[in-house]
């Protein structure tokens, strides 16, 4: 099939690679000059793993504009939809490519929505501007970091819109639900990839409904560790065993100083955006948001309580987790922001970064973890990178003022600190014996 991508981010290039892998003939388009360059040149600009191997070997052209678009059977349509103040997604441009392609697209090609886009809005666009083609929610699930392996290995593929435009929809993706066709490398885990046919508006609910319910288990989790930091238990070991019920599973469930990215915050703030046009009180939805809130805060005020006035913070990892460059919304940022207010000063180290990111506090950012925390009154562990695991704690140790170590993530053995020196913290573990408990992890501080 002749397929036409706009967009390169995570979905839109992850989308173009694979359907290119299993026959397609697929065009991408991108705007943004120095990704297409990038592109061009056959360089991965998201830094995800097995995108740079299929970059080198697939055969897709990358443009800044599609001349033959009219020859598209289909259109996916993967830019951005960033939050505006209020938290609704700002679709603008969706509507320009819109746009686009009613200016240039044939009649009856299907348009695929792949970005994540306020209810409604495929709707919008088939009675407006897209009336002669046919317009298709079909969201996207995968995950920074894994962006290659989900795209192959989906565990579902859901799409809704006219009924015509079905068989369309299942052709494009037979060649990806067959499963030989995936990549070496790519674990598939179900046999059957479940095809779920449903309504646009269903369809675009999914994706909001799946990213909170997320959201909401990992408040959840966190909540569990703070109240098991507390209670002497170790939430670790609790929510593993909870996990275990197939009703509850697994994912999600590792307790940290909070969760953030460029879609979990953004698309729950969009779903409550969405209740509230409804006049609906979304209660579970605003308290694992407020929650989430609470939680890095909690931390910062348990990291300044230990420091102490104008006390220095070695911060270890700035992305919003690990396995990925990207920092947007990040905790870690979000961590920093929170102690630079508290009058501390951060010095950071992340393995995947050179600079400052854009927006973050002011920080000083070092080349390694050593350097980060030397005359540090305390260490804190922000991003789950492996090679925080295996850190020589006793040099750590002897580079540093003070001796307390926040581990945000649980990534550093508490063992191994404690006898490198340090007084341990993580989250869903009481501190070491002679800690205090953090302050504002304790029962009965107030919220915010
Ligand atoms: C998420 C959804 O998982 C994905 O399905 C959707 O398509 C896009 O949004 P992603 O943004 O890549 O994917 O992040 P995710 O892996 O879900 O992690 C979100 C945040 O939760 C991160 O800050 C992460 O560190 C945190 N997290 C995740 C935890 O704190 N504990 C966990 O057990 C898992």
């Amino acid at each position: 099939m002749r397929v036409t991508v706009i967009g390169a981010g995570y979905v839109g290039l992850t989308s173009t690679l694979a359907l290119a892998h299993v026959g397609h003939d697929v065009v991408c388009v991108e705007t943004e000059p120095s990704r297409l360059v990038k592109l061009k040149r056959r360089e991965d600009p998201l830094g995800e793993p097995g995108l740079g191997a299929l970059l080198s070997v697939e055969r897709v052209s990358f443009v800044v504009r599609d001349s033959h678009l009219k020859e598209a059977e289909v259109i996916i349509v993967a830019v951005g939809t960033p939050a505006l103040p209020n938290g609704h997604p700002d679709t603008s441009q969706i509507d320009d490519a819109a746009r686009s392609i009613s200016s240039h697209a044939s009649a009856g090609a299907a348009v695929l929505v792949r970005s994540t886009v306020p209810v409604g809005t495929c709707d919008r666009l088939q009675a407006g501007s897209l009336r002669r083609q046919f317009v298709i929610s079909n969201p996207e699930f995968l995950r920074e970091g894994r962006a290659v392996q989900d795209t192959f290995a989906p565990d579902r593929i859901v799409a809704g819109g006219p009924e015509a435009a079905r068989p369309t929809v299942v052709a494009l993706y037979s060649g990806i639900l067959d499963r030989r066709n995936a990549p070496s490398g790519i674990v598939s885990a179900p046999a059957e990839v479940p095809f779920l046919w449903m309504t646009a508006r269903s369809a675009e609910l999914t994706k909001y409904a799946a990213n909170a319910f997320l959201a909401t288990k990992l408040s959840f989790a966190n909540e569990i560790a703070n109240l098991a930091a507390l209670a002497g238990a170790d939430a670790h070991a609790v929510l593993g065993a909870v996990g275990l019920d197939p009703r509850i599973g697994r994912g999600h469930l590792s307790p940290s100083l909070g969760w953030g990215g460029g879609c979990l915050p953004k698309d729950t703030r969009a779903l409550q955006a969405l209740a509230a046009e409804h006049s609906y009180d979304f209660r579970v939805l605003s308290a694992a948001i407020e929650q989430n809130e609470h939680q890095i805060t909690a931390f910062a005020h348990a990291i300044a309580g230990e420091a102490g006035a104008g006390g220095r913070i070695g911060l270890l990892g700035l992305t919003f987790k690990a396995g990925t460059v990207d920092t947007r919304e990040s905790p870690a940022l979000g961590l920093a922001r929170r102690l630079v207010a508290l009058r501390l000063s951060v010095v950071a180290y992340d393995p995947m970064l050179s600079e400052p990111p854009s927006g973050a506090p002011e920080m000083t950012l070092c080349a390694d973890a050593f350097s980060a925390c030397t005359d540090a009154d305390v260490v804190a562990v922000a991003t789950e990178w492996p090679v925080f695991s295996t850190l020589d704690l006793v040099r750590l140790r002897g580079v540093m003022r003070g001796d307390a170590l926040f581990d945000g993530r649980g990534v550093i053995d508490r063992d191994r600190a404690e006898s490198a020196g340090f007084r341990y913290w993580g989250v869903g573990l009481a501190p070491t014996p002679g800690m205090p408990v953090p302050v504002g992890l304790g029962a009965a501080e107030s919220r915010g």
